[in-house]
């Protein structure tokens, strides 16, 4: 069946967003690298929000990694938990708005939790990145204070997306209700395994409870298996190094209304690296023939 994200032609008035679910190591960055462009192209994208919250090695993300994947076609950067387990980030952060950190951070935290990004046609849209606190640190209220960001992007775009980096099913489904109406879309990221929950809510937002994590699925959720299998077995510390094998490229396509913010379309996509070739082969080959 022909899903609404085959149709090459984006009807007026739509804006299509791609959101890419957590960048692990290496293999996430080679993914992004040698597939992003063609898979803007293959779907017509307007914009693309990533979370790089592992993207330097499985833990938080550097300058030059930033840096690289800004150069690589995406837009935005979330974030999550890991976001300051690279030393220079309180630096980059200060310096790169593209780069957001959750929004419930206590204030004075370095960095933002909302972003206003444009088009390349200059259309405005709207990225919050809330945290849980379920089973994670202990921030401010994530339920009122994505509510602050909202109304302070509301006069300048009706376009919201929002990254909930959220560790429980159950706080990012209700995140879901609580800002149905309200937001294009509420995605979920941290958890690296990728729902089948894609819906658009009554009030037109869409929803996904976790994007699933871009990078290398022979591992746990990212991370070498022995080590972890070692870990549940005998209980002792252990180090983690990034899995390298089957690596796969998660996220979802969300359509939106431009005028009114509601989400016309949602589609979540896994794609493994020799898809991703064959997909850069064939936009190679329409491109010579135009
Ligand atoms: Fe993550
Ligand atoms: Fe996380």
């Amino acid at each position: 069946m022909e899903g609404y994200f085959d149709a090459t032609d984006p009807e007026a008035g739509t804006l299509r967003l791609l959101f890419i679910g957590d960048i692990v190591g290496r293999p996430g960055r080679d993914l992004i690298k040698k597939g992003l462009p063609s898979l803007i192209e293959r779907y017509d994208v307007d914009l693309v929000i990533a979370n790089a919250e592992n993207a330097a090695a499985g833990r938080g993300v550097t300058r030059e990694i930033g840096d690289a994947l800004l150069g690589c076609g995406v837009d935005v950067m979330t974030s999550g938990n890991h976001i300051w387990a690279q030393r220079e980030t309180v630096d980059y952060i200060g310096a790169e708005s593209r780069l957001l950190r959750p929004a419930n951070f206590p204030a004075g935290v370095p960095g933002n939790g909302s972003y206003l990004a444009r088009t390349e046609a200059g259309r405005p849209v709207g990225v919050i990145n809330v945290m849980g606190r379920v089973f994670m640190q202990d921030l401010d209220d994530p339920f009122r204070r994505v509510l602050e960001e909202i109304e302070a992007l509301r006069g300048r775009t009706r376009v919201i997306f929002v990254d909930f980096h959220a560790e429980a099913t159950s706080e990012k489904v209700a995140m879901g209700w609580h800002l149905d109406g309200k937001v294009t879309a509420v995605i979920g990221t941290h958890t690296h395994v990728q729902s089948a929950d894609d819906q658009i809510l009554p009030g037109g937002t869409a929803y996904l409870t976790d994007a699933g994590m871009t990078g290398p699925h022979d591992g746990v959720i990212g991370v070498e298996k022995a080590a972890i299998l070692d870990r549940f077995l005998r209980g002792m510390p252990v180090r983690m190094e990034t899995a390298s094998g089957n690596p796969r490229l998660n996220g979802v396509l969300i359509a939106a209304d431009e005028a009114t913010g509601r989400a016309k379309a949602i589609q979540r996509i896994s794609i493994s690296a020799v898809e991703l070739e064959r997909l850069d082969r064939q936009s190679a080959a329409t491109r010579t023939r135009q």
